[in-house]
């Protein structure tokens, strides 16, 4: 069962991590399956329950910024600019990656150079961190965390999420502290400072909860594209954060050809669901008012509300008994970004199956 996150359950969550357990935990993005961050068998049960390859890096989660210094390995220049953007964005939903400290376990990276860190604003996430750190003295103090979902599944942002997606860890034990509904309800955005030592700038790996304007607008540069030098980072598959149940990406125009389509008008005992936000839903009402077998269901127009929504909604439509998920294409524009790359690799999962 979920504890509730009482002082109580914190200190047994810290206990199990200091025995070099697994405890699953909220943040604001998602909730994480974490554990010491120093202890490289705990780490390998991370691997192991996720059904993760092993050299896919994990995020490091740290109590308080000041503490990131002893996992990385920084020049003044990277320093500076680490400088600005943990004053301006954390604690919060961004990840940074640097070269990784020699004193660091390459188990956290998967065994590359670099680490990925990050400081969590959810208050149970902070005092998590906090009471853990409390227990380890001169020793390295951070929780390493992926999303606690199954490789490639959808991510959970409730604790009942975790519950469904690990009965088995839960049965034996597996603690999940609730943090009620994540507000971010998307990863972090992940950028890459690993490189500016070589000239590179900072590349955006992963678009999230924070926009890359607000972050250009505290560099004062526009922000790199990944390339193949950058590192490996498991979002980036084309196939990630997956329904089990059938998922197509669709624009609003092609609405109409599509439900008129085979696999549509074939089958007509079935049920589909078409998701679509709040102002659409009134137009693509009256368009497929014919086919009775659509459950049609409305997300916020407002990209951030929609994105605190988007993870919940597709764990409760893979519930749902729908032989296929339609789901309208989000508008063009940074601030749909984020939401964007997540329907897609969703979608990808099935590109090419009928
Ligand atoms: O919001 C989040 O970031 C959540 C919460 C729990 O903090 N965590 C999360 O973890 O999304 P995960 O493992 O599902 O995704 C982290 C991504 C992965 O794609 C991983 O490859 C990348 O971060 N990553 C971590 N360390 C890295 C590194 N050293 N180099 C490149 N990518 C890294
Ligand atoms: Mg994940």
């Amino acid at each position: 069962m979920t504890a509730k996150s009482t002082s109580d359950a914190i200190l047994q969550a810290v206990d199990v991590l200091n025995r070099g357990g697994l405890v699953a935990f909220p943040t604001e993005t998602v909730y994480g399956l974490g554990a010491d961050a120093s202890n490289p068998d705990a780490i390998q049960a991370i691997y192991a329950a996720k059904g993760r390859p092993s050299h896919h890096p994990v995020i490091v989660h740290v109590a308080e910024p000041s503490q990131i210094w002893r996992w990385i390995n920084v020049s003044p220049k990277t320093k500076a600019l680490a400088h600005q953007l943990v004053a301006a964005f954390w604690p919060g939903p961004l990840t940074l990656i640097f070269k990784r400290h020699s004193s660091v376990p390459a188990s956290v990276s998967g065994g590359q150079d670099t680490i990925g860190i990050r400081c969590p604003s959810h208050p149970i996430a902070h005092a998590l961190l906090a009471a853990f750190a409390s227990t380890r003295g001169e020793r390295l103090a951070g929780i390493a965390a992926p999303s606690a979902n199954r490789f490639g599944h959808v991510s959970p942002t409730r604790a009942q999420h975790v519950v469904d997606e690990f009965a088995d860890l839960v049965a034996q034990g597996l603690p999940v502290l609730d943090g009620g509904d994540s507000e971010v309800g998307i990863e972090s955005t992940i950028l890459d400072l690993s490189r500016i030592d070589q000239g590179h700038g900072v590349a955006l790996l992963r678009p999230g909860g924070i926009e890359a304007s607000a972050i250009e607008a505290i560099i004062g540069e526009p922000l790199q594209g990944p390339n193949g030098q950058a590192p490996r980072v498991s979002g980036s598959l084309k196939a990630h954060y997956s329904p089990r149940t059938p998922m197509q990406l669709c624009d609003f125009d092609a609405l109409p050809a599509l439900t008129l389509g085979s696999n549509f008008a074939t089958n007509n005992h079935d049920e589909w669901a078409l998701v679509l936000r709040q102002s659409q839903f009134e137009q693509a009402h009256a368009m497929i008012a014919s086919s009775a077998k659509v459950s049609l269901i409305a997300l916020p127009d407002d990209p951030m509300m929609y994105a605190r929504q988007l993870y919940a909604q597709l764990r409760e439509l893979d519930q749902g008994q729908f032989f296929r998920i339609v789901w309208l294409s989000v508008p063009e524009g940074q601030s749909w970004d984020a939401v964007r790359d997540r329907l897609t690799r969703a979608a990808a999962a099935f590109e090419g199956r009928d």
